[in-house]
Order: structure tokens, then C-alpha cells, then sequence
């Protein structure tokens, strides 16, 4: 059983017992798993170099605690609920004994095929139970799961299995969204012209679309399972051996393979799902993300299947058939844990409240949201209209590097505040940090969100760039982990995140980097160069705005250029990172030194060029003025 906390005193008395002596906390909570050797030690860290290591000399496999640990107590209760894309189709519910089969006898088909401890295993599937199977399968033998969102280009897929030089490519004929088919055995077989290391690709069928094999490189899940064992013993993994890389975007052109270990990020990931949500044996938990994201990973799979939790897994959208879809799944399953992005809130409610009100929504008992700020209206419409004014809303704050959860009420227990993400989690220690890189102390402070301590569910390394993982989250201020985020700590000591203070956008609770989709956008043939800042959407949160320099503008007008422009971008990364609104521009607005001035952009793209700042340093001021004139936005 994983520790919980079950009052507002017993939090303060696990934080404060947390910061006093983490490695004994940290101790007790590794405790609640099963492992086979021990840790020596609770951890062995510096920021400097930086060295992260977690129940060091521990040895466990991560899957024998979803499996053998729950199985006595949990083994004839739904372990997943899956929930088909077009509600007349079936869905599907795998008990833990059920997904302990499918899972072993996948793991023995990725044996055979030559896949060992260490080995990366490239996953570019649907949200169906199988991408579930195939996570622990690779954890079952010890293999590392590189998942790419199944959003996401060619071209993309092809840099992140090159990145991992993967061995084997896990994917489907295609996936069902909505109305519409993604066909992702096309997609993969035109990254896989480009991807030396893969040796087999495993195609699931779905959706029944017609695509092509390649023999001698390509099977099907279904054949390749067919006759395997269903007992496959678990690989003894080191605490520090990677479980996966999931790659994020970064201020810089290329994405980031962000490595997570076992040890701790299985102690991080079960005992954060457990108290942020106060889960209950027997509640259904839903959370909307898709694996493809962090929030899939630690909050559909590994934390949920820890505790033993009943997770439900959707492959649709929220909008499909209608508006309602989330409001039917949770009435249909008896949903108790909800948990979505603030995105997701904002489109259902512009859709108006009639999609919401009449459903059947009394079994909820906590909301909870992540990956962007959420604004004070999608907040009260969530807590109104869809908790009834029932639920506690948990706004968590964290990333793709954390883990787990870092800031964020426990359901029920922190008092909460729309829009703050409230207070740290035990075992958190953050701090605000000015730009000069002095501590601020003390309440009503604003500024850089560091955290000075180590957590057992932080990232160790950036995958074959250690380097750059010290450069970007331990350079900026020494000895703390720097989250590329601003935050308020307000007069009651409660932190509200502000937003990226780097070259990163979140559109949809998406990460971004401006330069990776400036570099999209630089292939364009007519295009010079170009700088894409954030600008405030009403439903996506950020919407990307591009200023695009272009040489001749022959073929096809202004609009057809940019048409190209976001179709290129599409192209290149996927359709995540198109741009909303493209200006052309005759040049971008530079200092004498050449850099470009993307705090006059952001501003103009904010709709406000009344207060531009020095602009003394500016090459050419024409350009401003030509920029302002030609806005997008109403300025
Ligand atoms: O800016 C913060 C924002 O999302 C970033 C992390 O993105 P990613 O690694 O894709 O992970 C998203 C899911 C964990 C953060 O740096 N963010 C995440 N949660 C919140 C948030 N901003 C405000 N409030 C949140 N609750």
C-alpha cells in the first residue's frame, strides 16, 4: 500500500518532514514497493555535474509491482477500461490477471524478435489497450519505450528513432480520431526511409486500412503474439537503468530525449497518483491525455497501475460525436478521478453548457488539470458545470522532466484558489529565483521557478547529450534545477505559474519550441527567415503567430505563401505546430548586432504596440512600423 495523506495537518506534517530529512521520507515511501535487493543508499546527487541517482543499488522491475505486488488482492478487477473511438463500437476491459498475459506474452514476442535490456523500442501507435501492453512489455524485459505521439510527422518520428537509433518500430495500420483516420503505417514507413537502426516493425490492426508490408521487415502484432508464452520473468533492472525517453521540445531547434530511471520514478509516479487524486480502491479514473504525452505515461499507466487503480483509456476526442463525449464516458464508467487540460475545458465550453448539463456526473469526486494555466473562467465553468460544485479541483503544475506531479492541491484536502496551482508537494522543494539569481524569500514574490532539491521521479540526462541536460536546467542558476517557468509565490504562500520565460509556447498544453518551428518554417523555399512568438488564444491558451521575411512573392500570392508556409510546418513536425496566423513581413525588426527583437513581436502579436520598450538598439525602425501596420491582431 502506498502512504496517504489523509488531512490538511497530516500534509503539513509529511512536508515539513519531507525537507527536514528527504532521504528518510523518501525511504519510508520507497518502502511501500517490492524490491528485489534493496537500495544501499536513498540518494547520491549533485547539481554541478549533474548526478541524480535514486535507491542506488536498488533492484526491481517496475512491472513485477503492477503485476505480482497487486495480483493476490487485485487480480480479478479491471486493471484498464478502454473506451473506443465511435461509441457503438465495443469497449474493452482488461482485469490485472488479463493485462499480466497480454503484457508477458508481448514481452516474449520483443524477446524473440532480439529485443534485450537496453534496447530502445520506438512506439508511434493509437490510444488502444496494446500501446498500454506494449509500455510494460518493454519494462517487463527491460527494454526502453521511446514513445512519439502519434500526432506527429514523418520527418518527426524519423529524428526521435534516429535520435534513439531504436531497434524495433511498434505501430498500427492506423488510428481512429474522431471522423478521421490517421494513417500511421504510412507515415512510419516513409520516416523508416531514413532510419538505419530499425530492424522490425510490428504493425497492430485497427483500423483495416489498406497498407503496404515489407517483407522481411514488417509482421503483425497479432501473428508475432500468436503461440507466445504467457509467463515471461521479469529482467532485475538497477534502480538508474532508463525505463523510457520521451522527447520534448526545447528552446533550441531539437527535440530533447528526456531519460526517466525506475526506482524513483516508480516510487514518484505511484505515490503522487495515489495523493493528488486520493484514489480509492474501487474508483474509476479517467484522464484524457494520450501516452504519446508525460501525462499519459505516469498518469495513465505506470501511477494508476501501481496503486492498483482502475484506469480508463479513451482513443477519441472530446468533441466526437459531440461535445458531450467526456460527459457520456464518465456516466457510462462512473467516473471518479477526472482529470483533462485546460484546453479540453475551454473548447467543450465554448461549446455552450447544453453538452454538459443533463449527464449523469454524481459519481465524480475530483477534477484535476495539467499542462497549461488555467484562467479563471474555464476553472469556474469546470467546478460549476461539471464537478456540480461537488469536486475539488487539482490544478498540477509539472513537465515532462519532472515525472510526476510537483505543485498541486491533494484532492480535498488543500484548500484551493482558482488558478493557483497551490502549494508543493512533500518532497518538493521549489524556489523563486529573480533574474539575477537571488533567492526570494518570503510571500508576494515574483519570479523564476527553481527547485533546489532532488525527487526520486526527476529526469536523469537528456538521451546521448549529457551536456546539454547540465546546460539547460543546472546552468542558469547554480545548484538548482531551473523549470524554464515564472511563478507568484502570493501572500498566503501560494504559487500560480505564469507561463515559460524561455523560447517555449505551450498551444494546447502542447510544448513547443519557437525555434523548432522556425526551422520548419526555414525550409520554405521563398522564406528568408522568420521568428514565431506565442499569443493569446482564447481555447488553445498560446496560439503561434510567425513572422515570415520572404524573398519574391510570385507563386500564388500572399496567401497562397502562407498556406504553403503552415503546410510545410505540418509536414515537418505535424499538425500541432502549424501556425495559427503567418504575417510576411519585409524583414524582422534586429538589433545592431543582429539579433532579432522578439520582445517587439510578442508585444505586437499581443495586440499591444503602445509600449515597445528601448528600441534605440534597433537596426532599422521602419520595419516596426511596417510590422504594426500589417498585424494580424488587432493592435
Ligand atoms: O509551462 C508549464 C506548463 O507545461 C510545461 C510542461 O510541459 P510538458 O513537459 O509538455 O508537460 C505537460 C504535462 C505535465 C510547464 O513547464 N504547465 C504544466 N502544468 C501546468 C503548467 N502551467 C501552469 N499550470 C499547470 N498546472
Amino acid at each position: 500500500m502506498i502512504n496517504k495523506i489523509h488531512s490538511l495537518g497530516g500534509y503539513i506534517h509529511e512536508y515539513q518532514k519531507s525537507v527536514a530529512n528527504p532521504q528518510a521520507f523518501w525511504a519510508q515511501q520507497g518502502e511501500s514497493f517490492f524490491w528485489r535487493k534493496r537500495w544501499d543508499k536513498v540518494v547520491d546527487w549533485n547539481f554541478d555535474e549533474p548526478k541524480i541517482q535514486w535507491y542506488v543499488n536498488g533492484k526491481l522491475n517496475i512491472t513485477e509491482n503492477i503485476f505480482e505486488r497487486n495480483l493476490y488482492t487485485h487480480g480479478s478487477q479491471e486493471a484498464i477500461i478502454w473506451e473506443p473511438n465511435n461509441p457503438d463500437e465495443e469497449s474493452r476491459t482488461l482485469t490485472y490477471s488479463e493485462l499480466f498475459v497480454e503484457v508477458n506474452k508481448f514481452a516474449n514476442t520483443l524477446r524473440r524478435l532480439g529485443v534485450g535490456k537496453g534496447d530502445r523500442v520506438a512506439i508511434y501507435m493509437p490510444m488502444v489497450p496494446e500501446l498500454a501492453i506494449a509500455l510494460l512489455a518493454c519494462a517487463r524485459i527491460g527494454a526502453i519505450h521511446s514513445v512519439v505521439f502519434a500526432g506527429f510527422s514523418a520527418n518527426a518520428l524519423k529524428e526521435r528513432i534516429n535520435d534513439a537509433a531504436a531497434k524495433v518500430l511498434l505501430t498500427a495500420d492506423g488510428g481512429f480520431r474522431g471522423d478521421k483516420i490517421t494513417p500511421l503505417k504510412q507515415i512510419a514507413d516513409e520516416a523508416l526511409t531514413n532510419c538505419s537502426s530499425i530492424e522490425t516493425v510490428v504493425v497492430l490492426k485497427r483500423t483495416k486500412s489498406d497498407i503496404e508490408m515489407v517483407v522481411g521487415r514488417d509482421i503483425w502484432w497479432h501473428k508475432a503474439v500468436d503461440g507466445q508464452s504467457e509467463v515471461c520473468p521479469a529482467e532485475e533492472m538497477d534502480s538508474e537503468d532508463p525505463l523510457f525517453i520521451l522527447y520534448t521540445s526545447g528552446s533550441t531547434g531539437k527535440p530533447k530525449g528526456i531519460v526517466h530511471t525506475t526506482g524513483g520514478y516508480m516510487v514518484y509516479s505511484g505515490y503522487t497518483f495515489s495523493n493528488v487524486f486520493q484514489y480509492h480502491a474501487g474508483d474509476v479514473y479517467f484522464c484524457t491525455a494520450d501516452i504519446g504525452w508525460i501525462t499519459g505515461h505516469t498518469y495513465i499507466v505506470y501511477g494508476p497501475l501501481l496503486a492498483g487503480a482502475k484506469t480508463l483509456m479513451f482513443e477519441g476526442v472530446p468533441t466526437w460525436p459531440d461535445a458531450g463525449r467526456f460527459w457520456d464516458i464518465v456516466s457510462k464508467y462512473q467516473v471518479n478521478q477526472f482529470y483533462t487540460a485546460p484546453t479540453a475545458i475551454r473548447a467543450l465550453l465554448a461549446k455552450g453548457n447544453e453538452f454538459v448539463e443533463g449527464k449523469k456526473l454524481s459519481s465524480l469526486k475530483v477534477l484535476g488539470t495539467v499542462g497549461e494555466p488555467i484562467n479563471e473562467e474555464a476553472w469556474h465553468w469546470y467546478h460549476d458545470h461539471v464537478g456540480r460544485n461537488q469536486c475539488p479541483i487539482v490544478d498540477t503544475w509539472w513537465q515532462t522532466e519532472t515525472g510526476g506531479v510537483m505543485v498541486s492541491p491533494i484532492a480535498g484536502i488543500t484548500p484551493t484558489k482558482p488558478s493557483f496551482a497551490t502549494l508543493p508537494l512533500p518532497g518538493v522543494q521549489p524556489v523563486i529565483v529573480s533574474n539575477e539569481g537571488k533567492e526570494l524569500t518570503g510571500n508576494s514574490v515574483e519570479g523564476n521557478l527553481c527547485i533546489k532539491y532532488p525527487w526520486p521521479g526527476m529526469a536523469r540526462t537528456i538521451w546521448g547529450d549529457h551536456e546539454r541536460f547540465r546546460q539547460t536546467y543546472f546552468s542558469s542558476y547554480s545548484k538548482m534545477y531551473f523549470t524554464g517557468d515564472g511563478v507568484k509565490r502570493d501572500e498566503d504562500g501560494y504559487y500560480r505559474i505564469l507561463g515559460r520565460v524561455d523560447d517555449v509556447i505551450n498551444v494546447s498544453g502542447h510544448r513547443l519550441g519557437t525555434a523548432e518551428i522556425e526551422n520548419a518554417i526555414n525550409e520554405h523555399p521563398l522564406v528568408n527567415e522568420s521568428a514565431v512568438v506565442g499569443y493569446p488564444h482564447a481555447i488553445k491558451g498560446q496560439g503561434i503567430y510567425a513572422f515570415v521575411a520572404c524573398g519574391e512573392l510570385s507563386t500564388g500570392g500572399e496567401d497562397g505563401i502562407r498556406k504553403s508556409i503552415m503546410q510545410g510546418v505540418t509536414k515537418i513536425i505535424g499538425p500541432i505546430a502549424r501556425p495559427d496566423l503567418v504575417q510576411l513581413v519585409p524583414g524582422l525588426p534586429k538589433t545592431r548586432s543582429g539579433k532579432i527583437m522578439r520582445r517587439i513581436l510578442r508585444k505586437v502579436a499581443e495586440g499591444d504596440a503602445t509600449n515597445l520598450g528601448d528600441i534605440s538598439t534597433l537596426l532599422d525602425e521602419d520595419v516596426v512600423e511596417q510590422i504594426i501596420d500589417g498585424a494580424l491582431v488587432d493592435v
